[in-house]
């Protein structure tokens, strides 16, 4: 099994492209499915979770091309509206094919994410939802059935503004008879570019970016283009390795994404500039502790506390870190302390008592986020760690041992025998 092995307090300096994001691709791959003509997707950022869904769409009957960044997805052979156990356990992002499947065949059978990593992850925002639209949900042996000629526009008001299900239910409603308002809306740029892409493919939809979203349904949706924004999760961990070790800078992001981040990077001393697609950052040598509470955008986003979490480890004192959008998501910290950081949770919260070094240790990956921080962890401790279990940073960061060895890291790739 691959393992990252990483010599660490190697200084940072050059330039990092930024990659698509995940959690816009994802989505909008399986808007893509809607339509029956070939829609091209450009900027598409080659990880595991993006093969996974060209796998799942491939096995819903769409013809997917994926070359280069580039990913053609033809929707007009689409014939089985089914997800299996297999690849939703996967990945839990493979419940974005419920609301699509469900406006174009009328009836789809999705199974049970489960839980995950750092806790239930429920699903209810999304049947609710859909139900509310006039679907007919039923839970048959870890599957959800869920059935409707047509959708009926309604009111939906989340409880929370779930990602997900706002993506979810955008998607089924853009072909529902008459309006749809959703309320306490994800307002996300990631939710934002999926609503943007499904009106280009014929959908009527306003109020994007807030968190009021109006759907005007329409009779179908046709084929469209489209080029994924900037990963602002990917841009933020490059930018909390660069606060400690070195001036780099991010090319092809996009800087108004990160606007939170890059207030609490200035609060922790660090110097930044931006122009309209870059973001450089200048390392400081006395890292001030800042407390952060995870928010939904345009808050500090939780995709980000584990690698703050790891950046506070060394920080010249106590900060205290919240996570309100996921209360369990702290797997990471037992692995952090395993470099001699000083973190004791809490509930949802996170003490950092800042130490004056960290120490190169062999640690486990849990999830995606957690490996970025224990990477991050790595490049500031001295002397050797290894990351294990590094199938999970690869669902989500696109080459991230090639990039970090560019900017001067030594940091790669070996599996179990070295
Ligand atoms: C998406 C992101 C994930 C990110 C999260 C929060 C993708 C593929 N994943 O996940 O990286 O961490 O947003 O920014 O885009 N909830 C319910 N019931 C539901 C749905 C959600 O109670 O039906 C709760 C969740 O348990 C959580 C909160 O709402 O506490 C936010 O979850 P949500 O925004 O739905 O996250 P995801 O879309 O799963």
């Amino acid at each position: 099994m691959d393992k990252l092995i990483i010599h660490g307090q190697k200084p940072l300096s050059g330039s990092v492209k930024i990659s698509g994001a995940k959690n816009a691709v994802l989505p909008i791959m399986t808007a893509a499915i809607m339509a029956e003509g070939k829609s091209r997707i450009k900027r598409v950022p080659d990880l595991r979770d993006t093969r996974t869904m060209i796998k799942l769409l491939e096995i819903v009957g769409a013809k997917c091309t994926f070359h280069n960044g580039s990913l053609i997805i033809d929707g007009s052979t689409v014939n089985n509206p089914e997800a299996p156990y297999d690849l939703v356990k996967t990945m839990r992002a493979s419940f974005y094919v419920l609301g699509p499947l469900l406006a174009r065949f009328g009836s789809v059978k999705v199974s049970l994410p489960g839980g995950c990593a750092w806790g239930p992850r429920p699903v209810d925002f999304h049947l609710k939802g859909l139900e509310k639209l006039g679907a007919k949900i039923t839970l048959n042996s870890g599957y959800i059935l869920a059935e409707a000629k047509r959708l009926k526009g309604t009111k939906i008001s989340f409880e929370f503004p779930s990602v997900g299900a706002t993506g979810n239910i955008a998607m089924a409603a853009t072909t529902a008879q008459g309006t749809t308002v959703i309320e306490n809306a994800a307002r996300e740029p990631e939710i934002v570019q999926l609503c943007e892409y499904l009106n280009a493919m014929g959908a009527s939809i306003g109020g994007i970016g807030t968190s009021r979203i109006v759907i005007e349904g329409v009779d179908s949706l046709h084929s469209a283009d489209i080029k994924v924004i900037p990963d602002r999760i990917e841009a933020g961990t490059f930018l909390m390795a660069g606060a400690v070790l070195g001036k780099i800078k991010l090319t092809d992001v996009n800087p108004s994404h990160l606007d939170t981040v890059l207030l609490k990077l200035k609060e922790i001393g660090a110097d930044i500039n931006t122009s309209s697609n870059s973001i450089t950052i200048n390392p400081t040598d006395n890292i001030k502790p800042v407390d952060m509470t995870t928010a939904v955008y345009p808050g500090f986003a939780t995709d980000l506390q584990a690698q703050w979490v790891a950046l506070m480890t060394i920080a010249a004192g106590s900060s205290v870190i919240t996570d309100t959008v996921y209360h369990d998501r702290f797997s990471h910290i037992p692995e952090l302390n395993r470099f001699g950081a000083n973190i004791r949770v809490d509930n949802n919260t996170a003490f950092v008592r800042g130490v004056e070094e960290l120490v190169g240790a062999p640690v486990m990956s849990t999830d995606i986020r957690a490996s970025a921080a224990l990477i991050i962890a790595g490049l500031f401790a001295k002397g050797k760690t290894t990351v294990s279990r590094i199938y999970h940073i690869d669902r989500g960061y696109e080459k991230i041992e090639d990039k970090f060895r560019l900017l001067g890291a030594n940091i790669h790739r070996g599996n179990s025998n070295g």
